[in-house]
């Protein structure tokens, strides 16, 4: 399996990246690592607990990151994740403590320990906590297998017209990951506006008669009602688990090799990700790519399977 480390801030959908990773024997999660952006890292910590917990899967350890971006302040997601950063649901506490180790040494000491090539990352939050790993030991950024990351979008945006939230939330991080020279697969907003949680998706989940596929109906719930009512969404997008699809099938999510950067500096394109999408800019030895076309019920099987495992 594909062995990775997952750096969220669940998070409806983060929520799911995690169930995902752990109900595919395609992946195996290392450890789940947290950054403040759809909540305060605090809650976030505490969520990742919880999530693993309903999963039952309290052996993945929890690692604390940063509590706020590099340079920028906290702007949390309350509108679209809660006061919790997961409303919707009951949220167990958690029966295994927080790792003592940071996540910025374990993801450090983890890609270290390992083989090259080994340790894929993968991002579904700010990028505060990846960008702060490769300048502690810039030794990491030739030693991953390639990293993947959910945000930014090279026609869309959410927090802007051009900027999605994880990127606008921390540029200066993203710039650091995105400009790192690792490989670098940017899963942004135009693929993850097609992983729409429609009624038939529901409908499949809810026939699965678990605690967990009502976890994830709880969770569903609140996060449609929060995209009908911010962003003009019927089915809300489910974006972080996008990445994890893509590592289990990548079939089952098209990308196009392109430079990419990230703007920082803009007066109206902060957190702007700029692919250059000229013709002839794909070239193989490219390291960053774009994903571009998501085939949804693919998608969504790799989801229901992963909640079916998970029992
Ligand atoms: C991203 O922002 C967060 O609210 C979601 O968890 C996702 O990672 C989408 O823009
Ligand atoms: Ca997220």
């Amino acid at each position: 399996p594909r062995r990775i480390i997952l750096d969220c801030d669940p998070g409806h959908d983060d929520a799911v990246a995690i169930m995902l990773a752990l109900g595919s024997s395609a992946v195996e999660l290392l450890g789940v690592t947290t950054v403040g952006g759809n909540q305060t890292v605090d809650k976030i910590t505490r969520n990742a607990q919880s999530v693993l917990e309903v999963c039952r899967r309290q052996d993945v350890p929890v690692h604390r990151g940063s509590a706020r971006p590099l340079l920028r302040e906290v702007h949390v997601a309350g509108d679209i994740h809660g006061e919790s950063g997961l409303d919707g649901v009951e949220l167990p506490a958690p029966t295994v403590p927080v790792a003592a180790q940071r996540a910025v040494e374990f993801i450090v000491e983890t890609v270290m320990a390992a083989e090259p090539g080994e340790i894929t990352l993968v991002g579904t939050g700010p990028l505060t906590n990846l960008a702060l790993a490769a300048r502690l030991e810039p030794a990491i950024v030739e030693r991953v297998r390639e990293v993947v990351i959910m945000g930014g979008g090279y026609h869309e945006g959410n927090m802007t017209p051009v900027a999605e939230f994880n990127i606008w939330a921390d540029p200066e991080a993203a710039a650091i990951v995105v400009d790192a020279g690792w490989e670098l697969t940017m899963v942004g907003l135009d693929l993850t506006h097609q992983a729409l949680a429609t009624a038939e998706v529901e409908q499949e989940i809810s026939a699965l008669g678990t605690d967990l596929a009502e976890f994830f109906l709880g969770l569903m719930g609140f996060f449609r009602r929060a995209y009908q009512e911010n962003q003009g969404f019927d089915d809300p997008p489910v974006h972080d688990p996008c990445t994890i699809a893509y590592l289990i099938d990548p079939d089952v999510v098209r990308t196009r090799r392109a430079p990419l950067r990230v703007e920082t500096r803009g007066d109206l394109t902060r957190g702007m990700t700029v692919a250059d999408l000229r013709p002839g800019t794909d070239a193989e030895d490219c390291r960053t790519q774009i994903a571009t076309e998501l085939d949804a019920p693919g998608f969504w099987r790799l989801v229901v399977d992963a909640v079916r495992v998970l029992g």
